[in-house]
């Protein structure tokens, strides 16, 4: 079998990435681990920046986005028995995001491309990656893919990032010492927006997926088992660290979803080895305080997109070359967005000191219009020229 583009994972970077190429007259296929029903089930995060938004209405694939995602224009700050809302209209006006479930992203890129003949193969055992420097070429379950280019786009734990030859990767990381435990709940939100808590019990998160389902977040020990938290206990907590305010009663109804999620902060860099391109989170992760990790892999793809045009209509591997050094620009932007949210709100044991930092800066985010707009203009997304020298 022969591709232009060998792209590894069907997650939103290895789905989208083939999609804009299909636009562009480039052909690739998809190989995918999982099962096409285990990838659209996954649940994860679910906000979208403008520019994400912006991006898949151009490509095409927004229709379902436009109909059923929700646009937000602010959060909710809660902490010392208040609430502040960040309002993106005032502080960024123009700017939004949509709160639209990731696998919702990834099952309309996946009709999408079916429906267009592209090829994605599923429950693909194997892959293995060769001669990444000339020729290369994909194995999986005793077949053969010859490409011009691998995307590597198989998530943290996929094949591409451990098949480039050790010594030319340099990584940066952080774990941090809590991890989420997430539900979805089938209950109406129980307020409108996404609210963020501080609360000295651990952080927790107010989210949504539609009118019906709400979806809620708490910080947990990293170790922590699902057994250990029956139904009653998952409200507990969340009541005890979101009803900190007057007025405000959390709704609950059936859950329907939870799962556990680590949280890490890793870059590989470069991105780029040979023929082999990173993107999305087979290169990096943020912790999903900042809610950015699906917005990266989005802006890598876009740009790889742009790169890939470029060579196969000039021959010039100018953008190809730059690629890693231009997502990397944003991708420790949103790095840098990533740990400060996520050290601005959980809770870290034995650390008085950083709890008082925490409620000072806190309450310089609430008064001041340029922390306000600092952290609002984060939140909905950087143009995504950042960075880029002129
Ligand atoms: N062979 C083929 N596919 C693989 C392999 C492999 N060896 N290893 C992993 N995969 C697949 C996974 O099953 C998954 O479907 O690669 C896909 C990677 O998808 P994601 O993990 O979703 O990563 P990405 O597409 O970069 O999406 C960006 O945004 O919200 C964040 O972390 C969240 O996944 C999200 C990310
Ligand atoms: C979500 O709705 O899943 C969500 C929202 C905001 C975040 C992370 C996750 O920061």
């Amino acid at each position: 079998m022969r591709t232009q583009v060998g792209i590894v994972g069907a997650g939103p970077a290895g789905l989208l990435l083939s999609h804009l190429l299909h636009l562009r007259g480039i052909d690739s296929v998809v190989l995918e681990s999982r099962s096409r029903r285990y990838v659209e089930q996954r649940v994860r995060a679910g906000v979208l920046e403008q520019g994400t938004v912006d991006v898949l209405d151009e490509a095409g694939v927004g229709e379902r986005m436009r109909a059923e995602g929700l646009p937000h224009h602010g959060i909710e700050l809660r902490y010392g028995g208040g609430g502040h809302r960040v309002p993106f209209e005032r502080l960024v006006p123009g700017r939004a995001i949509t709160v639209y479930g990731q696998q919702e992203v990834v099952k309309d890129l996946i009709a999408r491309r079916l429906a267009d003949g592209g090829t994605i193969l599923f429950d693909v055992p194997d892959v293995a990656l060769h001669s990444l420097e000339k020729d290369p070429y994909i194995t999986f379950s005793g077949e053969r893919l010859d490409c011009d280019v691998i995307a590597g786009c198989d998530g943290f734990h996929g094949v591409s990032r451990p098949s480039i030859p050790e010594g030319v990767l340099t990584v940066f990381q952080r774990e941090y010492p809590f991890a989420w435990l997430g539900i979805l709940a089938e209950v109406p939100p129980s307020a409108e927006e996404l609210i963020y808590a501080h609360s000295d019990r651990g952080f927790a998160l107010h989210s949504m997926r539609s009118p019906e389902i709400s979806r809620f977040y708490l910080q947990v020990p990293p170790e922590t088992s699902l057994d250990d938290w029956p139904d009653e206990r998952i409200w507990a907590e969340l009541r005890a660290r979101l009803e900190t305010v007057p007025g405000f009663t959390l709704a609950e109804g059936p859950i329907i979803s939870r799962d556990v999620s680590a949280m890490r902060s890793f870059v590989a860099e470069p991105m780029r080895y040979g023929a082999l391109y990173l993107a999305g989170d087979a290169a990096h992760i943020v912790p999903p305080t900042g809610a950015k990790g699906l917005n990266l892999a989005v802006a890598d793809v876009r740009l790889l997109t742009a790169a890939l045009a470029e060579f196969y209509a000039t021959g010039s591997t100018a953008l190809l070359d730059a690629y890693s050094g231009s997502c990397l620009k944003r991708v420790w932007r949103a790095q840098h967005f990533s740990w400060w949210m996520t050290t601005l709100l959980h809770t870290f044991d034995d650390d008085p000191y950083g709890r008082r930092l925490q409620l000072s800066h806190l309450d310089y985010v609430t008064s001041s219009e340029a922390a306000a707009t600092t952290l609002a203009e984060n939140y909905v997304g950087l143009p995504f020229d950042f960075g880029a020298r002129p």
